[in-house]
């Protein structure tokens, strides 16, 4: 990450930023921080940058072309600038919107920035309408400069930098996301001032001192920052995934999303039997395989047992590398019918369960960048819902495809191999393998595999060979993850 900062003050911002943790990721150049003092382009001999307001009133103002010069000296560096594109550059300014945690995962994003600090009553509008592409505050306060506002923006931003903070610091997963504060934290020694540490820290009980902390979390929301509760928003993850490729990819978005995702596999019948409600403070994540470019067939519709109250949604079709089809509105679709809001909708690529190299290694470290991304736009429609309601997407294909008729896949069975624990029958998520004979009612199937899967004794196989061939002929070029 690349920061360029036009100030009157380059020392204020060398300081801060090069100190403690910021300075480490300088020094190893996880990020790069370049200052451009402003008055070095003043265009008098006394060096002024700044004039009287026309108009008359108090203080002075900073002159439009020296800042123009400064900037353009930084622009034309910019890799944003041999692209063809504007840079972002960010004025520090208490006119601007508030900065918040969603702001910096997304600033975090980009590959660089320039901060504009102004001083004295401001800059002259004119040469802001030309450069600035966001205008910033840090808080409803008035500073002296934009320069700490910069010192603050860069060290918030430098955080979700990847490799800035060791796996101890990592920022990622903190509570901020969730709009909870941080539960307390103790050190030794174990009694202070009288004081005792919490009994449940001492115990080693990882999942204990898991749900301790988190309650703890929510009690000091709660008392601290009860606004900051109101924006809290948990996540269900809905999913069904056979052969797990769905599921990786669901949890990889819900870890971008939320530090603490409820799953609800939807692959089990038991969880297709029981409606479950959400209220309209939810989201939710659902997230199922594309088969022959619709919805798997299950007796009762997938995510059928869900139902909403203007609950908002994402829908996730995860598919093999050859195209998403119908899938992505036939859940929309679906889901509306039970009450949701589709605010996003995404369709990562997963290793195909009939060719080993569709979709092999996938999601991988650019399919993750794109969730991450995602996920960042998912934020900021939910920000932005809380001012004119959660506007509804529009996706491609026919939300109610008609009945397509799979070629059902050729199944193996090598009985000396079975001890009939009756794993495939159970976790069958259709039911269509006989209790007694062990047979697979073709009419049921769904050609998922999930038997062949699950199978310890390997006693179940299958033969997609003819598939594979096809598949690998026409679909071998991978596939960009696309999101809605
Ligand atoms: N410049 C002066 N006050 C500011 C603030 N609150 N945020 C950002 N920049 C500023």
């Amino acid at each position: 990450m690349e920061f360029h900062v036009l100030t009157l003050f380059p020392e204020m911002i060398q300081n801060t930023v090069n100190t403690s943790i910021t300075g480490r990721a300088v020094k190893s150049g996880k990020i790069r921080l370049h200052t451009v003092n402003i008055r070095d382009f003043s265009d008098n001999k006394h060096m002024r940058v700044d004039d009287y307001p026309y108009g008359g009133g108090a203080g002075m103002v900073m002159q439009a072309e020296p800042v123009w010069r400064a900037y353009e000296s930084v622009r034309v560096k910019t890799m944003a600038a041999q692209k063809g594109k504007r840079p972002r550059c960010i004025y520090l300014t208490p006119q601007g919107k508030v900065f918040n945690q969603t702001m910096v995962e997304e600033l975090a994003l980009e590959e660089e920035l320039i901060f504009l600090c102004g001083h004295y009553e401001g800059i002259d509008e004119r040469v802001l309408e030309e450069t600035v592409t966001d205008y910033v505050s840090i808080g409803d306060y008035v500073l002296t400069g934009g320069e700490l506002a910069a010192s603050v923006m860069i060290d918030a931003i430098s955080r979700f930098v990847p490799g800035v903070l060791s796996n101890e610091e990592s920022a990622q997963f903190e509570s901020m996301q969730d709009h909870l504060l941080e539960y307390p934290h103790y050190t030794r020694p174990e009694v202070w001032h009288g004081k005792e540490v919490p009994q449940v820290l001492l115990t080693g009980a990882h999942a204990k001192v898991e749900m301790w902390r988190r309650e703890q979390s929510i009690k000091r929301t709660k008392e601290r920052r009860p606004d900051l509760l109101e924006k809290n928003r948990p996540v269900t993850v809905a999913y069904f995934s056979p052969t797990d490729g769905t599921r990786k990819a669901a949890e990889a978005l819900a870890g971008f999303l939320t530090q603490s995702p409820v799953m609800l596999d939807l692959t089990r019948r038991k969880n297709r039997k029981q409606e479950i409600i959400f209220k309209e403070k939810e989201l939710l994540l659902a997230a199922a395989p594309v088969y022959g470019g619709q919805l798997p067939k299950v007796r009762e519709e997938l995510f059928s047992n869900l139902r909403g109250n203007g609950t908002p949604c994402i829908v996730m079709a995860a598919y093999g590398n050859r195209h998403y089809d119908d899938t992505l509105a036939q859940m929309k679709e679906i889901l509306r019918a039970r009450g949701f809001v589709c605010i996003g909708a995404i369709a990562p690529v997963i290793p195909h369960i009939f060719s080993e190299k569709l979709g092999a290694g996938r999601p991988d470290g650019k399919d993750l960048e794109i969730m991450k991304r995602f996920a960042v736009e998912i934020k900021k429609r939910i920000e932005r819902a809380g001012e004119d309601g959660f506007r509804e997407i529009s996706l491609p294909g026919n939300s109610k495809p008609g009945e397509k008729e799979l070629k059902p896949v050729k199944k193996l069975f090598y009985k000396e191999r079975c001890t009939n624990c009756q794993a495939c029958v159970q976790k069958c998520p259709v039911n269509a393998i006989s209790i007694g004979t062990l047979e697979i009612d073709e009419s049921v199937c769904i050609n998922c595999m999930r038997c062949s899967r699950v199978c310890r004794q390997n006693a179940r196989a299958f033969d997609a060979s003819q598939t594979a061939v096809y598949l690998e002929s026409n679909y071998l070029k991978p596939r960009e993850v696309e999101f809605f």
